[in-house]
């Protein structure tokens, strides 16, 4: 292969992983060339207008088409009265893009009825292909960090600001998180969580009206006004496990956080024991 081959190969293979193929091997093939459908409509919003037209086969212009996109999911999930209706309205949710180059709609996963939410930052290549949040090193890591304070999955309830894997894993666009936000808060609104923990600088600027990084945000406690609910939610932001796993001198700090969790969560259940 000659110099100009090589750059025509890494030129293709650059493209791949921009467009979500990034994948040597899946138990299905995904047929990642299939022409889109003429036109997707979104689901009917509960109790709204009529569905709208969403054009599929170009990659939206940005700003208008996505802004149109977070207006329609805050009227979907304001009317899902139960996680389950939710889950259904974010599988049919056709507004954020990333949903056209991803494998899987990755939404939660735990226990609805637990104590703590977890949102983290977006699914990766694993989560992608087995539809679920945090099954990956990061999530591994993170069921560690949860065990050395007497959590587990049955414990928490987890999640992400975004349900579709970016392609090559970078980081989700502002209105690409403004197209899924309406869910998330839905959903803790639904959920009522004791305590919510934002799992690195994404979800934390995400949720928080904060403009400081997670190095700053980290290690305090927020107390979060989420629509729906009439009491703010204690919310405490910490290091992305993946952060961790590529820093490990900060897991100290994390470690910091998670004792400030586990006490707030006891100080909690002690007011308020769980029912049942
Ligand atoms: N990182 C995240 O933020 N979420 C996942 O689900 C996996 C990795």
């Amino acid at each position: 292969m000659n110099a100009d081959d090589r750059e025509a190969a890494l030129a293709l293979l650059r493209w791949y992983v921009e467009m979500g193929a990034d994948e040597a091997i899946a138990f299905e093939a995904a047929d990642r060339l299939a022409p889109p459908p003429a036109s997707i409509r979104l689901p009917a919003p509960i109790g709204g207008q009529s569905p709208r037209p969403v054009p599929a086969a170009a990659p939206p212009a940005l700003t208008e088409p996505l802004g149109e996109a977070a207006q329609s999911a805050r009227r979907l999930a304001s009317g899902a009265d139960s996680v389950e209706a939710l889950a259904a309205l974010v599988a049919g949710f056709e507004g954020c893009p990333l949903k056209r180059t991803a494998t899987n709609t990755v939404f939660i996963d735990g226990n609805p009825a637990a104590p703590v939410m977890i949102v983290g930052e977006a699914p990766g290549a694993d989560e992608d292909r087995i539809g679920r949040p945090f099954v990956g090193r990061a999530g591994q890591l993170l069921d560690r960090m949860l065990a050395a304070i007497g959590l587990d999955r049955s414990g928490v309830l987890i999640t992400n600001v975004i349900y579709w894997r970016p392609p090559g894993n970078r980081t989700p666009t502002a209105a690409e998180i403004a197209s899924c936000l309406p869910f998330v808060f839905r959903l803790i609104a639904l959920v009522r969580p004791k305590v919510l923990v934002l799992s690195g600088g994404t979800a934390a600027g995400a949720l928080l009206a904060q403009s400081q990084g997670i190095t700053r945000l980290r290690g305090r406690w927020f107390e979060l006004a989420v629509p729906g609910l009439d009491q703010p939610v204690p919310t405490l932001p910490m290091f992305h496990p993946s952060f961790l796993l590529r820093t490990p001198e900060r897991k100290r700090e994390a470690w910091r956080d998670l004792l400030s969790l586990r006490a707030r969560l006891d100080e909690l259940l002690a007011v308020a024991p769980p029912s049942g």
